[in-house]
């Protein structure tokens, strides 16, 4: 898959860290116990992606007689909101079985987001483990500019230390908050996506979901019907710039694309449509003029960042690890903690999925 050209062990400078144990003392790098999954930029280049088959594993749970049986042991199940998000206790995702994974690809698919409390085992797990995992949901996508710990193109990583701000780029914006679903400019862009923590500051660095189920709810039935009928450019074009700044790496290992996807989107196992634009990725609206697609899509963004009743937010504590569905929540970062000289640093394994599947039947997803 990947054409290795040559391979630079550009690390980052975040092998000299300071401590975050409150003594001032540094430690030596060698005691933090996840080196092996640290950030690495490789000069590597991939070819572009070539569509596949996709085959949701939440489609098998449905003809299970109790689809929820993977929780029946679980010690505490918690609706963090009546549409959105759920927290469950008791449950090892290291030890989920095959149908235990499918009935957690159909729960996550119904709740948007799905967080797993204690799981030191799953996220102690080698690598290899967490590819094996993800790849039970679909094929894993490698990023085009992101670190990735060596060896292993399929996790892409999210990092800040003491020293660098990889993953914490700010612009002038009064917020940085940028609601997304991750690389929706993919023509198959990711379903089931598991994230998880694996060092984290005292406080900060929460995650905002969304549910789209909910956001296109709220709107009338008529805008709904309109909505339907369009479909939106996603662009990966301005992330891989940024990356060619210099930032993040600086490596855009392959060429940026731009997709058609609808505006409203169904899911291929619940059925239900969930609109599927977000500030991030979503550039225009196919076939309007400018100004009636710029005014479109910021009502859009504005509905969703401003719609506390259709969002929750996630606090990390050690040992989480969250999963949500990019088909139908959007998310974004919290970046609070640019004071901490605390190490954040996570890994989020991520599937691809269906191409999206228009809420209008015959749809054509054309650039015009
Ligand atoms: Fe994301």
């Amino acid at each position: 898959m990947a054409t290795t050209v040559e391979t630079i062990t550009q690390s980052l400078p975040t092998l000299s860290l300071r401590s975050n144990t409150g003594d001032g003392e540094a430690p030596s790098e060698e005691a933090y116990r996840y080196t092996h999954l640290l950030p690495f930029f490789s000069a590597d280049t991939y070819p572009p992606l070539t569509p596949f088959e996709h085959v949701d594993p939440a489609a098998r749970a449905l003809t299970h007689p109790n689809p929820r049986s993977f929780l029946d042991n679980a010690t505490s199940v918690v609706e963090l909101t009546p549409r959105l998000g759920t927290e469950v206790r008791g449950v090892n995702l290291a030890r989920l079985d095959s149908t235990g994974r499918d009935q957690l690809a159909l729960e996550v698919a119904r709740r948007g987001l799905v967080i797993f409390r204690d799981q030191q085992e799953f996220i102690d797990s080698s690598p290899e483990f967490y590819l094996e995992w993800g790849r039970h949901f679909g094929r894993l996508h490698v990023h085009p500019t992101s670190g990735h710990p060596e060896g292993f193109p399929e996790l892409h990583l999210v990092y800040k230390d003491a020293n660098t701000t990889f993953n914490y780029e700010l612009d002038d914006s009064i917020t940085p908050t940028v609601w997304h679903s991750d690389v929706s400019y993919e023509l198959q862009p990711p379903g089931l996506t598991t994230f998880f923590l694996l060092a984290q500051p005292t406080t900060g660095g929460d995650t905002l979901f969304t549910s789209q189920v909910s956001t296109l709810k709220k709107l009338s039935p008529q805008f709904v019907a309109f909505l339907r009928t369009l479909k939106a450019v996603h662009s990966g074009i301005e992330q891989a710039n940024f990356s060619r700044t210099g930032k993040r790496g600086g490596v855009v290992r392959r060429d940026p694309v731009e997709n058609v996807h609808p505006v409203v989107r169904r899911h291929p196992v619940t059925g239900e449509e969930a609109l599927f634009v977000n500030r991030q990725f979503t550039r225009r609206i196919v076939g309007l003029k400018k100004e009636e697609s710029e005014n479109i899509l910021n009502f859009l963004f504005d509905h969703i960042d401003k719609s506390g009743d259709n969002q929750t937010r996630l606090k990390w504590s050690p040992n989480t690890v969250a999963i949500w569905d990019n088909r139908v929540t959007a998310h974004s970062a919290i970046l609070d903690y640019g004071e901490s000289k605390e190490r954040r640093h996570g890994a989020r394994i991520t599937p691809q999925a269906e191409r999206p599947i228009p809420a209008l039947e015959g749809l054509e997803l054309v650039d015009e």
